[in-house]
C-alpha cells in the first residue's frame, strides 16, 4: 500500500495557518482529474475560505466546530441533471454523487501528500447548506472537506 493511505486519517483540529494558493491549486487539479461517468464530470467544487461562511457551514454541519477552524472548506456538489441527460435515473441518483465523491477522495489524498490534513464531513443539513451557498436545485452538496495544517 502506498504510504499516502497510511498517512491519511480524519483530522478535526487545525492551526490557524492559511493554505498556500499553489497547494489549493494542486488539490483542485487532483480533484478535477478524478474519473466520472461518461466523462461528464457531473460535479462542482467550491473552495470556501471566508471565516463567516465557514462558521455558517459548521453550524449547518450540526455544530461540528472544526469545520470553521479549518482555514479552507471544500464543498463537493453533485450535478444530477448533467448525468441524468445521458444516464437517466441512474445518472441522477448514483453517478453524479459518485462523480462528486471520488473527486473528494482525490482532493483529500492530494492534500495529505502536501502535508495537510482534513476530515470528510457528510453530516450536515442539506437545505441550510444550499441557503448558505446559494445553490439551486441542479446542485446537490454531498460532502464537505475542511482542510488545513493539523493541530
Ligand atoms: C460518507 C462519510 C461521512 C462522514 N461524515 C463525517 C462527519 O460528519 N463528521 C466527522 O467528524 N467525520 C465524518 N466522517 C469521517 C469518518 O468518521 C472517518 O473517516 C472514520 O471514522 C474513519 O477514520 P479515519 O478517516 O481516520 O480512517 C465521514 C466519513 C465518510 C466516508
Amino acid at each position: 500500500m502506498h504510504e499516502i493511505f497510511q498517512k491519511r486519517k480524519s483530522t478535526r483540529g487545525f492551526i490557524p495557518k492559511k493554505i498556500e494558493k499553489e497547494k489549493l491549486d494542486e488539490i483542485l487539479e487532483a480533484a478535477h482529474s478524478a474519473p466520472s461517468a461518461g466523462n461528464l464530470k457531473a460535479r462542482e467544487i467550491l473552495a470556501v475560505a471566508d471565516e463567516r461562511t465557514r462558521e455558517r457551514l459548521a453550524k449547518a454541519a450540526f455544530g461540528q466546530d472544526f469545520v470553521a477552524e479549518a482555514p479552507l472548506v471544500l464543498v463537493f456538489l453533485a450535478l444530477p441533471k448533467v448525468s441524468a441527460q445521458k444516464y437517466g435515473e441512474r445518472g441522477r441518483d448514483l453517478y453524479a454523487i459518485q462523480d462528486a465523491t471520488i473527486a473528494a477522495s482525490f482532493a483529500w489524498l492530494q492534500a495529505v501528500d502536501l502535508g495537510l490534513s482534513g476530515c470528510w464531513v457528510g453530516a450536515f443539513d442539506e437545505e441550510e447548506m444550499r441557503n448558505i451557498l446559494n445553490l439551486d436545485d441542479e446542485k446537490r452538496p454531498v460532502a464537505i472537506l475542511p482542510i488545513g495544517y493539523a493541530d
